[in-house]
């Protein structure tokens, strides 16, 4: 055999295997519940983007109508001074600005939950609701550690739905100013997703 036939049969040979590989792992992901589809069925050929959010959240304690209240009061197991177990549910005013009059564009729905024994620190888990503009409808999810007295608090965007489908990023949070005696804050999100 000259080399140039036997390079010609090592491509084909190259290329058939290849083949083969790529239909047997498809035959095997397929069962009767799940088939491998192309992503541009969900519009995901397009390029994903990247969105910077910047939002005020307010957490309304105190008051005739507050938007965070809490629905498990601390564990009397643990001697802390840190809250420890205290649950609160949120349904928080998401604005453009700092004051809680400036345009509404959607509310923070969920539950924070103090999850640390020696500082205050909480577990973050809710929703981004947006009612504004082409986000109306549209959620981004943000599980994470929030712990108080750090100025900047960085947690993960897990995930979304509507626009925000297969999101994923980190939110930062920084106190803007807090009331100690009514229990009141207003906190600045800053959060950069990528998402198609
Ligand atoms: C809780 O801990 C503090 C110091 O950290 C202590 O002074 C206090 O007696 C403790 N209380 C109980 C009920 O154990
Ligand atoms: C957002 O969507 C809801 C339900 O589809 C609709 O009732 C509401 O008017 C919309 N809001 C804005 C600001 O477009």
């Amino acid at each position: 055999m000259s080399s140039k036939h036997f390079l010609t049969l090592f491509f084909f040979l190259l290329i058939s295997c290849n083949t083969l590989t790529s239909s047997t792992l498809e035959k095997e992901d397929t069962f009767d519940f799940v088939r491998p589809i192309d992503r541009k069925l969900l519009g995901l050929n397009k390029k994903e983007k990247l969105s910077h959010f910047k939002l005020y959240w307010h957490d309304i304690v105190s008051g005739k109508n507050p938007t965070s209240v809490a629905i498990v009061p601390p564990s009397s197991k643990v001697n802390s001074t840190t809250f420890f177990g205290l649950v609160s549910m949120i349904d928080n005013p998401l604005t453009l600005g700092p004051e809680l009059s400036s345009k509404l564009v959607g509310r923070a729905q969920g539950f924070y939950a103090s999850a640390s024994q020696e500082e205050i620190g909480f577990l973050m888990t809710m929703n981004f609701a947006f009612i504004e503009g082409k986000y109306n409808g549209s959620t981004i999810t943000i599980l994470g550690r929030n712990h108080a007295r750090n100025k900047v608090r960085e947690m993960p965007v897990v995930g979304g739905s509507g626009l925000f489908r297969f999101a994923r990023g980190y939110a930062e949070a920084t106190t803007h100013w807090i009331d100690a005696k009514a229990g009141d804050a207003c906190v600045e999100y800053n959060v950069h997703v990528f998402h198609y």
